[in-house]
């Protein structure tokens, strides 16, 4: 049984690539139920095209964050998905779209990955602050949202040194590699609950 995604976007798409590749690949039990960036022209949209999915935009420019939220999830409530997968998405999702995804246990299905080890360096550039802080070692982090920014049950983390003599483009590309290997296997094992949950609620009737 696969886990039922939507993943949003907003530029380079290079996380989407990997977790379409990895579904491709069979590493991951998962099926795209719907692609959408809240900006077009942009790189995660070629990415869809190649894999044959077809993707929507919904421009948020100039809309505030609830209104476009609300053109979002008019699109987004079509489709029955296990969770909302945030993937380079750079719009901060307010508490009207996380309440439509709240679980049983007060927890929202959206995930998101972020680069570093959070607490430390929330926010849009967490590679660049990491490094100009200059710390030796960062990370990524993969966490359930929740109404604070870059916040929310932590699902998995990776380290990664900065190595003496790196430039920024280094430091990035190491974090990057990682985060696309890290995202399909933190989704693989959301699939493997979901088989888990299905397999006993089947087991009880
Ligand atoms: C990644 O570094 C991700 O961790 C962060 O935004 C970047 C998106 O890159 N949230 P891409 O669009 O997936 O290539």
């Amino acid at each position: 049984m696969p886990l039922d995604i939507a993943i949003l976007v907003s530029g380079r798409g290079s996380n989407l690539g990997a977790i379409l590749d990895a579904i491709k690949a069979g590493r991951l039990d998962a099926k795209v139920r719907a692609i959408v960036s809240n900006k077009d022209g942009v790189g995660a949209l070629e990415i869809a095209r190649r894999f044959g999915l077809e993707a929507k935009v919904i421009p948020s420019a100039g809309l505030a964050r609830e209104e476009h939220e609300k053109l979002l999830f008019n699109y987004l409530k079509e489709f029955e998905i296990d969770y909302l997968v945030l993937a380079g998405y750079m719009r901060i999702l307010s508490p009207y779209l996380l309440k439509k995804y709240e679980d049983e246990r007060g927890f929202y299905r959206v995930v998101n990955i972020h680069p570093s080890l959070l607490p430390a360096f929330p926010g849009k550039d967490a590679y660049l602050d990491a490094f100009q802080y200059g710390v030796k070692l960062s990370g990524i982090t993969i966490h359930l949202v929740d109404e604070d920014v870059d916040h929310g049950p932590i699902l998995a983390q990776e380290s990664f040194p900065r190595l003496p003599g790196d430039t920024i483009d280094q430091f990035r590309a190491r974090g990057l590699a990682i985060e696309h290997v890290l995202y399909p296997s933190v989704l693989q094992q959301l699939a493997e609950q979901k088989e888990h949950q299905y397999a006993s609620a089947r087991g009880k009737r």
